[in-house]
């Protein structure tokens, strides 16, 4: 079966023009679509690429992955990606790269960033694993910086179970992209045999295509449904005090809502602890999580000094969590954070106004739970 074939080139040539981007690979997720990306724009042992703190673990061990280096960021409080003055403040003369993250609600601000890159030579990855759909300035994100890449993995907005996507608007990458991701073959396909670089086997199935393609279909209904409730919801917050919405950036034209974020404020709520809140929240029947979401203090970020030499040179013989500071991406995940994952936001004003009465009645008896 040659790769990609009809479905997988049908679903890369539709979402690549849906996120206004002139190339899209199919891949078989999104830290795939990370690693392989890092690859293509020429990332190597030893390079630093700065990422934010506030992610997912794969944007940092995609990086560790090609005993390249990972540095935190900081990131904003008011929409918890990126800061760019952390960005700036984190590039050295080894930074090769910078991985911003559009973080479901927030869409980091690509201006700047794209700034602080030029002035440094970085490259840009973004990572939309969680941005299906966005619109920075109305342009499609993931075709704003040099490589973008999505996940379809089973919680994200669209899915075929596992898979990912990577998009660029530049041929060589798009050309080192396939070949990263199908063994290292030359042109697409399978029965060709003309390799040009170390690659291996990332290459989705039709299946898999097949069902994005459908799942394509609805998603600009499902995001401006999403959209709708957000901001209705986010209204509602706002009124109530105690509980606030991230901050939209008006230039973040559309957004997915993986999730909806909001800021939980426990001094506003007689010093009741967030972890009590949510649990409280569940109790009333809305389903709700607190977000540790901190990429260096996952447990998965388990950095074997001997296996990853240059990670060692940053972090020593035993990576220690403590010694990354970003203060404001640990206040938001131990403190702060709170969100609704987006198969609510599907639902209609009435469940808006659920979610808020709850968090109203559990403001008005909150003696009860301290
Ligand atoms: C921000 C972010 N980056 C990367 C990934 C990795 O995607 P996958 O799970 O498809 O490997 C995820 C997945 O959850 C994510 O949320």
């Amino acid at each position: 079966m040659p790769f990609p074939n009809t479905k997988a080139t049908e679903f890369e040539e539709r979402f690549a023009a849906f996120q206004d981007a002139r190339f899209g690979i199919c891949v078989v997720n999104g830290a795939a679509a990370l690693e392989v990306a890092l690859r293509a724009a020429g990332i190597e042992a030893g390079d630093e690429v700065v990422v934010p703190a506030y992610t997912w673990v794969a944007t940092a061990l995609a990086v560790v992955y090609l005993n390249a280096v990972p540095v935190f960021a900081d990131i904003d409080p008011n929409t918890y990606c990126m800061d760019p003055d952390a960005l700036a403040g984190a590039v050295t003369d080894r930074t090769r790269a910078v991985i911003p993250v559009h973080l479901a609600m927030g869409i980091a601000d690509m201006d700047r960033i794209g700034q602080i890159a030029e002035q440094h030579n970085l490259a840009v990855i973004e990572d939309c694993a969680r941005m299906h759909g966005g619109r920075w300035r109305g342009k499609g994100v993931g075709s704003i910086g040099d490589i973008g890449c999505f996940s379809f993995q089973s919680s994200k907005v669209m899915t075929s179970g596992e898979g990912g996507i990577i998009l660029t608007n530049q041929t060589e990458l798009a050309q080192r992209c396939q070949s990263l991701v199908n063994c290292g073959r030359k042109e697409p396909g399978y029965d060709s045999f003309d390799g040009w670089m170390l690659g291996w086997n990332y290459r989705m199935t039709e299946f898999q295509a097949a069902v994005l393609l459908a799942q394509l279909e609805r998603l600009d209904d499902q995001t401006r449904l999403r959209e709708e409730n957000a901001a209705y919801l986010s209204r509602r917050l706002e009124e109530i005090g105690g509980v606030r919405p991230l901050v939209r950036d008006p230039r973040a034209t559309r957004v997915a809502h993986y999730e909806y974020l909001f800021r939980y404020s426990s001094e506003e709520l007689k010093g009741l602890l967030r972890d009590r809140f949510v649990e409280a929240l569940i109790a009333e029947g809305i389903p709700c999580e607190s977000y540790n979401f901190l990429a260096h203090r996952s447990p998965l970020f388990a950095l074997k000094a001997s296996q990853y030499p240059e990670a060692r040179r940053r972090y020593g013989e035993e990576f220690d969590p403590k010694q990354v500071s970003c203060p404001v991406a640990e206040r938001v995940a131990y403190h702060e954070a709170i969100y609704l994952h987006h198969p609510m936001l599907l639902g209609k004003k009435q469940d808006m106004d659920d979610i808020a009465d709850a968090i109203i009645k559990i403001k008005t008896n909150v003696h009860e739970l301290l």
